[in-house]
């Protein structure tokens, strides 16, 4: 499969193709995702909690993330991968300068970073620098305790116009991507229509540019058993992995999910 580039993505936000994204964070699974066409690959810090068994994705540590950057590296098949910046591993812009270095040597082709326009020079830095930039914005699992849980973020009219502004704020900082997590599909619309780099989605509605969900999820794997509103369990009906990963790209490109049932109330 030739590879995904970052211009391939735009062109499909462009285009009104939607873009299929699956966390992952390991070699075999990198060339089963890529190879069935899943353009984006995620390691994101939730390894912390499906691999590592935390409760959270705070203790994961850049060396995690460099590790398992380097896995699914070397099982990718013309995937694009993006990296997230762990915890406290962005709290200054050099600092994030120096992270990035790891992961981008690691594998990454682009960094994912939570939080707001605080950020902005961050965000600045590393692109002037030649990396790739996604923030995350919503809800930031990163800041649990600041939230007080994991909540819907933007409900209030004030709250989603913020967000709206935070998002322009960062394509204005040279961002390549978006990534909003629980917000109401209103809202993911609204995003999706504020920017023109792509904006992806995790329980944010099915108007947004493409669709992530965390791989283990959407298997139907969970340790508590406590299963997200906007995960759907894509092995059901399913023979093989495989098919389950083939169900989920013919499902979000053809606009089916998220369903209704998939979205946060306005
Ligand atoms: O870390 C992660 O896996 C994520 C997803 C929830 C999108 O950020």
């Amino acid at each position: 499969m030739p590879s995904i580039t970052l211009t391939h993505l735009k062109n499909l936000k462009h285009r009104g193709e939607k873009i299929t994204m699956l966390t992952c964070y390991d070699a075999i699974f990198a060339h089963e995702l890529s190879s069935a066409g899943v353009e984006m690959l995620l390691i994101g810090d939730t390894l912390g909690m499906i691999l590592q068994g935390h409760d959270s994705t705070l203790p994961v540590t850049l060396a995690d993330m460099v590790y398992h950057t380097a896995c699914v590296r070397r099982g990718n098949n013309g995937g694009f991968i993006i990296a997230d910046l762990s915890f406290m591993t962005f709290s200054s812009p050099e600092q994030a300068l120096h992270s990035s270095a790891q992961l981008m040597q690691a594998g990454a082709q682009m960094v994912k970073l939570e939080g707001g326009e605080w950020l902005c020079e961050t965000v600045r830095q590393l692109t002037r620098n030649g990396v790739p930039v996604c923030p995350h914005i919503g809800l930031t699992p990163q800041s649990v305790n600041v939230f007080g849980g994991f909540k819907v973020q933007g409900r209030e009219q004030k709250q989603a116009e913020a967000l709206i502004e935070t998002a322009k704020k960062f394509e204005g900082a040279g961002a390549a991507m978006l990534l909003v997590e629980a917000v109401p599909p209103s809202l993911g619309k609204a995003l999706s229509e504020a920017v023109t780099i792509p904006v992806i989605g995790i329980g944010a509605g099915p108007d947004t540019d493409g669709q992530v969900l965390v791989l283990h999820d959407m298997l139907g794997l969970s340790m508590t058993g406590r299963i997200p509103k906007f995960v759907r369990n894509f092995m059901k009906g399913q023979e093989d992995i495989q098919g389950a990963i083939k169900s989920y790209i013919a499902a979000v490109k053809d606009g089916i999910f998220p369903a209704p049932e998939h979205c946060y109330a306005e």
